[in-house]
């Protein structure tokens, strides 16, 4: 996977860091922060697998962290720089080329066709140092080079989710967050997308997080972390997968109702 002395302590800056970040969707009830007091680091290549039962509050970290939820205390640092910081603009142009984000529910135009959607990010800009991906390649890297004229309504929930991840990665960012990415599919479907996803990181280089309830998914990752209540409940290195594997760690960790 990643190269393991990236992780060692006191090394490189951390690509993605949380530092206290908490998330109160409604104020005025005694409602629970969704998020609370997150400190989280991810580093440059990893691949980071989040599990935590339903209203965890995974979801909701996931869009703190590309800025498409705003914190109720707490920041987000994306190499160093607390997005907070940023006026509207960079902030927004920081999402749109530094981070890819496939979402639980693909979240296509779907009268649109999988070439628009894909290039859809493109119209609002990309950076000079990384230009955009061609299309044609990343209609090839997820296997609809045939359909790229179909609209996506017309297009197989797997497929969907297919258009969905090159859309996420046509402003070439060098992160992917991705929302329970294969939670609407069959087991084949989930299997494909997720062989796709960890291709295209490694390809890409890409620093991932993921969102799943999927214990291979979470096998398959640097590092799982577990939520609970809106807070990181433990984190599990690639051993101690692996030695839960077949166990009940993964089945706590997994996806269960509240
Ligand atoms: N837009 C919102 N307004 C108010 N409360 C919200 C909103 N979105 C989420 N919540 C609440 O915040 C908590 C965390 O929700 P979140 O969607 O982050 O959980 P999750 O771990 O992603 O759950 P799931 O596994 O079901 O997707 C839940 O209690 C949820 O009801
Ligand atoms: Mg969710």
């Amino acid at each position: 996977m990643n190269n393991r002395s990236e992780l060692a302590p006191g090394n490189a800056q951390p690509v993605i860091e949380t530092r206290g970040l908490t998330k109160v969707y409604d104020s005025s009830s005694a409602s629970a922060p969704a998020v609370n007091r997150v400190d989280l680091k991810v580093r440059s290549g990893e691949f980071v697998a989040i599990m935590g039962a339903s209203g965890s509050g995974k979801s909701t970290l996931l869009y703190l962290i590309a800025g498409l939820a705003t914190p109720t205390s707490g920041e987000v640092l994306i190499n160093g720089v607390p997005i907070s910081s940023l006026p509207d603009a960079a902030r927004a142009h920081l999402r749109n080329t530094r981070i890819g984000f496939v979402f639980q529910r693909f979240n296509l135009l779907g009268f649109l066709s999988a070439k628009n959607n894909i290039e859809s990010p493109r119209l609002l800009g990309w950076r000079q140092e990384r230009p955009p991906r061609s299309v044609d390649d990343l209609l090839a890297a997820v296997g609809l080079e045939k359909k790229n004229l179909r609209r996506v309504n017309e297009l197989s929930a797997g497929e969907q989710q297919r258009v969905a991840i090159a859309r996420a990665l046509i402003n070439n960012p060098d992160i992917l967050l991705a929302d329970e990415p294969t939670g609407n599919l069959d087991s084949k479907n989930a299997a494909a997308v997720l062989d796709l996803i960890l291709r295209l990181k490694s390809d890409l280089g890409l620093t991932t997080l993921m969102v799943t309830h999927n214990p291979d998914v979470a096998l398959r990752a640097d590092r799982v972390v577990e939520m609970k209540d809106g807070m990181i409940l433990r984190e599990l290195t690639p051993d101690q997968m692996a030695s839960a594997a077949g166990g009940s760690i993964l089945r706590v960790a997994g996806h269960s109702p509240r």
